[in-house]
């Protein structure tokens, strides 16, 4: 089967250029249960469909965000107008992509680790939803840091999976986003985020190595190097950049075309600051932009809390983050650029 090495290097260049990154909606039906159970908001299909709305028809945020990340019952679901989400986003320049992965599950005999699903029958869905639109897609595995994790078996499985995932997307035409994400929970220092991000970062590209994956036609999805949630001190935002970019430096090829962040639990201006900070340090030999799901959409969610009379102060919040995420992707973000009022 041919393989389209230059649309996929076109798309995976697209996404990262220009200071725009991406906004992650796609929140499988669990956890989007739980954002809306934080505003009080009864999880209907109806009130995921609004919020989605929202967020993708907030006018003029395609200058920030470049493509957005959906979840299986959002690529099939349409704007109030009738459009479908896909094609609503593409109207606007917007490059549609879909979470493809099953989540992550306990992983056999590994007591306290996780190893991601959803390699069976991935062909079949990538095929589908390339037809619904998709150009881009997200799988993402989890490994925590305690006295004995994450194991070299954890590491090595996801390693395994991710490649497998992201060589099938390749031959479906479609840009695997690469997602290892140590998590920051628990009280570890930065320097064991930093040791075992490199050890998960190494095996990752030496799978894809491996299992043929072209670099120029992908992209990173990773962890910040960040203290642990409950650390007795944290690292300032100089260090966490520092960190980061270094760990980067060292595993990841330089044919990569760009890096997204996911936010991880940081608080949404954290998460801006510390890509701002990596960016100050460049020029990097890859982009290095968002990817956030909580840190991009967590005002908003607050702004609207279900009422559709608070849609467009919730668009207003939107925008503003994507702003502010857009500057941080280019090194130009200020706090006092963060006080300007934006208006959509
Ligand atoms: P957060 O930015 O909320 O971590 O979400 C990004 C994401 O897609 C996690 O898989």
């Amino acid at each position: 089967m041919g393989i389209d090495h230059e649309e996929l290097r076109t798309t995976a260049r697209a996404i990262v250029a220009d200071g725009r990154g991406i906004l992650a909606a796609d929140e499988s039906s669990g956890t989007i249960k739980k954002r809306f159970d934080s505003i009080g908001v009864e999880s209907t299909e109806e009130n995921r469909r609004a919020y989605r709305d929202l967020l993708f028809t907030t006018g003029g945020v395609e200058e920030f965000v470049s493509g957005v990340i959906l979840y299986d019952e959002t690529i099939r679901q349409r704007s109030a107008d009738g459009t479908p989400f896909p094609e609503l986003l593409e109207s606007k320049g917007v490059i549609p992509g879909i979470k493809v992965d099953l989540g992550a599950k306990p992983l056999a005999l590994a007591p306290g680790e996780t190893i991601t699903e959803g390699l069976d029958g991935l062909r079949e869905r990538l095929a589908e939803y390339r037809g619904l639109g998709a150009r881009f897609a997200k799988w993402r595995a989890t490994y925590s840091i305690g006295p004995a994790t994450p194991s070299d078996y954890c590491i090595w499985t996801n390693a395994h999976a991710l490649a497998r995932y992201a060589a099938l997307c390749q031959e479906s035409g479609i840009v695997p986003i690469v997602e290892p994400e140590v998590l920051m929970d628990g009280d570890h220092t930065i320097e064991q985020s930093r040791r075992v991000t490199g050890r998960v970062l190494q095996a990752v590209y030496t799978e894809l190595h491996d299992q043929r994956v072209d670099f120029a036609g992908s992209l990173l999805k990773p962890n910040m190097v960040l203290s642990g949630y409950d650390a007795s001190s944290r690292a300032g935002i100089d260090e966490v950049a520092r960190e980061t970019v270094e760990v980067l430096l060292s595993h990841v090829p330089a044919a990569v075309p760009g890096i997204v962040f996911l936010s991880g639990g940081q608080s949404d201006e954290d998460a801006t600051v510390h890509l701002d900070a990596m960016n100050k340090l460049g020029p990097h030999p890859w982009q290095l932009s968002f990817s956030y799901g909580r840190a991009l959409q967590a005002p908003a969610l607050k702004a609207w809390g279900g009422k559709p009379d608070n849609v467009a102060a919730a668009q207003r919040a939107y925008y503003h983050r994507a702003a502010m995420n857009a500057a941080a992707s280019t090194g130009t973000y200020s706090p006092e650029r963060e006080r300007e009022l934006s208006t959509a």
